[in-house]
């Protein structure tokens, strides 16, 4: 969100600022912060009236600066700042999002950071002198999303220069990155019910296969596949068309897979355990893979949300209860609704029954 020349930030536009301001300030947790780091240089062209950056947690990253300036936190690394706010770090508890901004080399270490990372990117549509400049966004890496709610479309102008806001998210399994993630797909009703007699305990909801089809299924990317973790029972109770499809990789759990398992032809490979099946994709599939999904039934979600590589969980509530052997594992401790991600987010009705697509991400997640 900023370019500078000679230390000072280019910034001609008000709105800029507003968008800034509102995204890095406000919070998803009412009783957490938000994290800004910046370089040293970034740091001093804010004028000082404003320094620090109010309501948000200021760290600076700085390997010369000898004095913490009131009110903020130093750190002489970005590896080190991550490391104060996620996990066991000092400021963990107290945080909700990681903005990085700028300079032009936090940008690009946190670009290349192995895990998550969102770019919210003002272009201004004209050309300034400059001496600092954003990284190129690598299209094999991100991805820029078309209709993201935190950002207002369309190209506005003010003081004659035209800009727009741009949102990139980087593709869910980061194929250059030895740190592989994965998303959670279920649908689970009020009771937290998922399956009963290896069926659905709701009625087939057409409108909402789809979309679970959409999503784990199709590529951004041609050539690319999508790689779907199922437990054995669950993989038994998948239809044939979803079974076959060419942009399907199926990976199968299952500690003793009987032969109609192991003969089926749209099985790729059958793994003891999750970690078997993601280690399998790491260093088997990798080039071949744009996103890992996991796929039910309860023990695999169990170990799924519990695992470190877990990025989303996509779940669709089902309102009402429902008769049910198989469960959704609780999960909301750990993770959040994350509303920036995009989604439709309207209530569905079908066949009698009402639901809505929600998705999760885990608290303490370190964001561009
Ligand atoms: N609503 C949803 O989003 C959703 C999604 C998926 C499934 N479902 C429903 O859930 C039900 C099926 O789920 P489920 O929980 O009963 O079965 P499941 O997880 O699909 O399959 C259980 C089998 O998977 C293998 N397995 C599971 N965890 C394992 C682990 N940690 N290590 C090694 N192997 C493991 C074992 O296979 P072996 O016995 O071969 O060793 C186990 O018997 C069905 O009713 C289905 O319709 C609903």
């Amino acid at each position: 969100m900023q370019r500078t020349l000679n230390g000072k930030v280019r910034s001609p536009v008000g709105k800029d600022i507003e968008v800034f301001k509102r995204i890095t300030t406000e919070s998803k947790n009412p009783d957490k912060t938000n994290v800004l780091i910046m370089g040293r240089k970034t740091w001093t062209s804010i004028p000082e009236r404003f320094r620090p950056l109010p309501k948000r947690i200021n760290i600076i990253l700085s390997r010369t600066m000898t004095e913490t300036p009131t009110g903020t936190y130093m750190a002489r690394s970005l590896e080190e700042a991550v490391s104060m706010v996620t996990e066991n770090g000092n400021l963990a508890d107290k945080v909700s999002s990681v903005y990085i901004i700028g300079g032009s080399s936090v940008y690009k270490e946190a670009m290349d950071f192995a895990g998550p990372c969102r770019i919210y990117l003002t272009r201004v549509l004209a050309d300034f002198d400059c001496d600092t400049f954003f990284p190129e966004i690598n299209t094999d890496k991100f991805i820029k999303l078309q209709n993201c709610e935190d950002v207002p479309a369309g190209r506005f102008t003010e003081n004659g220069i035209g800009f727009e806001f741009e949102v990139y998210d980087k593709f869910v399994t980061d194929i250059n990155s030895t740190r592989m993630t994965f998303n959670i797909m279920a649908a689970m009703c009020s009771n937290r019910g998922i399956g009963i007699a290896n069926k659905l305990p709701w009625p087939s909801l057409s409108k909402e296969y789809r979309y679970y089809m959409d999503l784990t299924s199709k590529t951004v990317h041609p050539g690319k596949k999508c790689v779907n973790i199922k437990g054995r029972v669950t993989w038994q109770c998948t239809c044939m068309e979803e079974k076959s499809r060419d942009s399907i990789i199926n990976i199968v759990i299952s500690r003793n897979p009987s032969e109609e398992i192991t003969s089926d032809p749209y099985v790729h490979k059958v793994v003891a355990s999750l970690d078997d099946a993601l280690l399998y994709v790491r260093t088997t599939l990798l080039d071949q893979v744009e996103t890992v999904w996991v796929m039910g039934g309860q023990q695999i979600y169990t170990d799924a949300i519990d695992h470190p590589q877990c990025n989303h969980i996509y779940l669709t509530h089902i309102y009402g209860e429902y008769q049910a052997d198989t469960f959704f594992p609780t999960f909301e401790d750990r993770f959040h609704e994350d509303k920036s991600i995009a989604l439709d987010r309207t209530l569905h009705e079908e066949r009698g029954v009402t639901y809505k697509y929600k998705v999760y991400s885990p608290r303490h997640q370190a964001s561009c």
